[in-house]
């Protein structure tokens, strides 16, 4: 039986598991997907289980995105491009990392059918995903990526990956298309933003990255003003798929079935 894992830390909130086990189970595909919490200091014996084939595959999630590049083969064209690693498999005995949240990100995007090209989109956050949402807002062509982070340094440092990109002061809120929530309020059900939105309009888009709960506040107050809001679900089954996808050279249906699971 193959055995593939996704590690992090913390973990314990993870669904790849339930998503990848009930894709086994659909495909007749003989191998667990577990998740396990990890320090930084094991990435390097997680690779060599790979490349002994006593793991199969891993997901790398928040804090080690960045950590694991190191100790693979070789990094994808998106992986090189983001810093970012969230998917390892093996090729031709070589450890190989790569970047799925990028396709998610995109996927999730295409079936909201709304036209990012020549829109102004304001991220807030600056952690483990946000170079994949940047790399994939820049495929679509938009006009303008600002980014507002509590540390400013962390989005000082993003734009070592992307020069264009231009940074806000935390507190601010200037005009935008479409704003991202890439931090991680919201999280906590009793997460407050405490961001001044009352300004922002009706005719805009809130998305955020966090699907569970469904809907935090971020998007409870996009909604109230009378804007279009997403949270991140879609993307995290999406990301998953593609990671599903290079594995096990399969890209399951995204069904209803599917979303429930995610509930
Ligand atoms: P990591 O930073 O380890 O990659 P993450 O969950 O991907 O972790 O990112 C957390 C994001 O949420 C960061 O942008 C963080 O801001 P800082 O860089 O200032 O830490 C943001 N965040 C978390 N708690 C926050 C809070 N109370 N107010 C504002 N931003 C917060």
């Amino acid at each position: 039986m193959k055995k593939y894992l996704v590690v992090g830390n913390p973990i314990e909130h993870s669904l790849s598991p339930k998503l990848h086990n009930y894709w086994f189970k659909n495909n007749g595909i003989d191998a667990i997907y577990e998740k396990k919490k990890i320090n930084e200091d094991e990435l390097e014996s997680l690779i060599r289980d790979i490349k002994e084939k006593k793991i199969h595959g891993i997901n790398v999630t928040v804090p080690f995105k960045k950590a694991i590049i190191p100790y693979v083969d070789e990094l994808s064209f998106e992986s090189e491009k983001t810093q970012s690693v969230n998917t390892v498999y093996l090729d031709n005995n070589k450890t190989i990392g790569h970047n799925t949240d990028i396709y998610g990100f995109e996927l999730g995007i295409k079936n909201l059918k709304i036209d990012l090209s020549k829109k102004k989109i304001l991220i807030l956050g600056a952690g483990g995903v946000v170079p994949s949402i940047i790399f994939a807002l820049n495929k679509m062509k938009v006009s303008e990526i600002l980014i507002s982070n509590r540390t400013q340094d962390k989005a000082e440092n993003l734009k070592d990956l992307f020069k264009d990109l231009k940074i806000v002061n935390w507190g601010v809120i200037p005009e935008f298309d479409i704003i991202i929530n890439a931090t991680s309020l919201g999280l906590k059900k009793d997460d407050e933003i405490n961001l001044d939105f009352s300004r922002v309009g009706s005719n805009k888009f809130f998305y955020d990255v966090i699907y569970n709960p469904g809907e935090t506040k971020f998007l409870k107050i996009g909604k109230k003003l009378g804007n279009k809001t997403e949270n991140g679900k879609l993307m995290f089954i999406s990301q998953a798929l593609e990671a599903f996808n290079i594995w096990h050279g399969i890209k399951p249906q995204i069904n209803n079935e599917v979303i429930e699971l995610l509930d």
